[in-house]
């Protein structure tokens, strides 16, 4: 990436990388993000002035399909209730299951209500010591969006 860091840049990693992410799972590879936890080997890349590498993910055949962890309820990390549709509910089943860094899981979805026809949801993100939620609610909100789709809502 070269130029001024836009706000929402890192947002923006997490929620394109988890394509590339979910494409290469799609097609039969195994995948895993990788941020603060890796051999740097001088030399295997080479930045311009004001690029930097935001995370890497690394993609290939893994020797397991990895292991299912504890994860958040819909209800710890949302407003979820009677009133909200049920598109939100699955939404937030499917953010439930996105990857982040530490396993934290540091976010949570806010049903707001209703503007024209339109339901407002709100994200935010908690504080980790170990940082990357900003890249982790990205890569939360699109999942977001396969499990609730896109027809319904706005982010706000
Ligand atoms: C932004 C980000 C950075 C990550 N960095 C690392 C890392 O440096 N080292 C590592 O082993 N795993 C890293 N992970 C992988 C997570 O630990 C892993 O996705 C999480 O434990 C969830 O496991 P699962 O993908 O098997 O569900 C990272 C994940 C994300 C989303």
């Amino acid at each position: 990436m070269a130029g001024k860091k836009a706000d929402e840049l890192d947002e923006r990693v997490g929620y394109y990388g988890e394509h590339l992410v979910l494409l290469a799972q799609t097609l039969g590879l195994n995948t895993c993000w990788v941020g603060v936890s890796y051999s740097k080997v001088p030399g295997t890349f080479v930045l311009d002035e004001g690029e930097k590498i935001a995370c890497y993910i690394a993609i290939g055949y893994g020797e397991t399909q990895g292991a299912g962890h504890k994860i958040k309820t819909v209800e710890q990390v949302s407003n979820v209730s009677a009133l909200t549709p049920s598109w939100f509910r699955r939404g937030v089943e499917a953010a439930l299951l996105a990857p982040t860094a530490v396993n934290q899981q540091k976010f949570s979805f806010e049903h707001i209500g209703v503007v024209n026809d339109r339901h407002q949801i709100r994200t935010k993100r908690g504080f980790s010591l170990i940082g990357y939620t900003k890249i982790d609610l990205g890569i939360a909100k699109y999942h977001f969006e396969i499990g609730a789709g896109t027809d319904d809502f706005d982010w706000v």
